[in-house]
């Protein structure tokens, strides 16, 4: 196993970074690529682009999200107890019970109103996190009312698969390191880390208007359909990074899919194809963008996205960076008209 990939997804995953505080994550990653890179910058939304020049002409982005879904805090009641908003999409069956900490290191804990409930399952508006304190007046000692928090991340080494929160999409952002290390292409590389994807491919869509790509290949987790009675769908855990075909932000055109397969069966990567029922990702800011772009997306199947326990297989990432290098690396890029 890969120990020294593994080592570089636990760094990134355990990072503080919820959607639209990104900063500490782009601190890292710069320091991270910075010899691999001739220029890095950071937009007005937080998207960290680092450039490495080629001689075609063209530019090609790869992208990953660099943020984390997070809490927001709304309210602070006369006890110091903190009422919440989900910033992405934040699921309420994993949120109670949970530890969450705060970009000042602030920790606290989730819970739910009880007479309220009547056993049914707790909303987020029926949620509360404690932070330790009795009264308003301490709490905001140490929080302010529109301060998000995550929840406290916990790595976990199963051998060749792992589990973390923020593996959606830090793990992306550890394969998009390893591709900034290996490339040789003749193109401009646009690599972008992205800001606020959780909320709506947000940092992409700018990014992509100012980088104005010729092609566009983005990474993020996808669904793993592969557990007990899960929904069906063609994804599984060590089978490859994927083709994707089609998500709720995007259908995949049909040059660009001929150009994945023709690039996977050239360099023998082993691959599977994605069909996801829900989410999006970046791919689907950049293809609609500028009179349409090809773009493509190759992801990782995960099991419990946007739980605190995002499980995914280190073989299929470095698959993954095998394979966006390959792409990248390709002379003739899937064709369109400006
Ligand atoms: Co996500
Ligand atoms: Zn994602």
């Amino acid at each position: 196993m890969n120990n020294e990939f593994k080592d570089l997804v636990k760094e990134l995953t355990l990072v503080w970074g919820p959607t639209g505080r990104e900063g500490r994550a782009a601190e890292r990653i710069a320091e991270l690529v910075r010899p691999y890179v001739d220029e890095i910058r950071t937009d007005a939304l937080g998207n960290l682009i680092c450039v490495k020049k080629g001689t075609s002409g063209k530019r090609v982005m790869l992208s990953a999200h660099m943020d984390q879904i997070g809490l927001i805090v709304v309210d602070i009641d006369e006890k110091g107890f903190l009422r919440f908003a989900p910033v992405g999409g934040i699921d309420p069956e994993v949120t109670v019970c949970r530890e969450v900490v705060f970009e000042n290191g602030t920790r606290g804990v989730t819970y739910h109103e009880e007479k309220t409930l009547k056993g049914a399952p707790a909303k987020l508006s029926q949620m509360f996190i404690d932070i330790g304190c009795s009264t308003r007046e301490e709490a905001e000692k140490h929080v302010s009312v529109g301060d998000i928090c995550v929840y406290a991340p916990h790595f976990i080494d199963m051998g060749s698969r792992v589990a973390c929160g923020a593996l959606d999409d830090r793990i992306c952002c550890a394969i998009l390191v390893e591709v900034l290390k290996k490339i040789a292409s003749p193109h401009d590389i646009y690599a972008v880390f992205t800001s606020q994807e959780e909320v709506g491919l947000r940092g992409a869509t700018a990014a992509g208007y100012s980088i104005d790509p010729d092609f566009a290949i983005n990474l993020d987790v996808t669904a793993s359909a592969d557990t007990p009675e899960c929904d069906a769908m063609p994804m599984a855990m060590g089978e490859g990074p994927t083709v994707k075909y089609m998500d709720r932000s995007a259908v995949m055109t049909k040059p660009v899919i001929d150009f994945m397969h023709a690039v996977a069966e050239k360099h023998g990567i082993k691959t599977q194809n994605e069909v996801l029922l829900y989410g999006g990702t970046d791919a689907g800011a950049i293809q609609p963008m500028r009179g349409g772009r090809p773009a493509c997306c190759v992801s990782v199947a995960t099991r419990y996205i946007h739980s605190p326990v995002e499980t995914a297989d280190i073989g299929d990432c470095l698959g993954a960076v095998d394979f966006v290098r390959a792409m990248a690396e390709e002379t003739e890029l899937p064709a369109f008209e400006r």
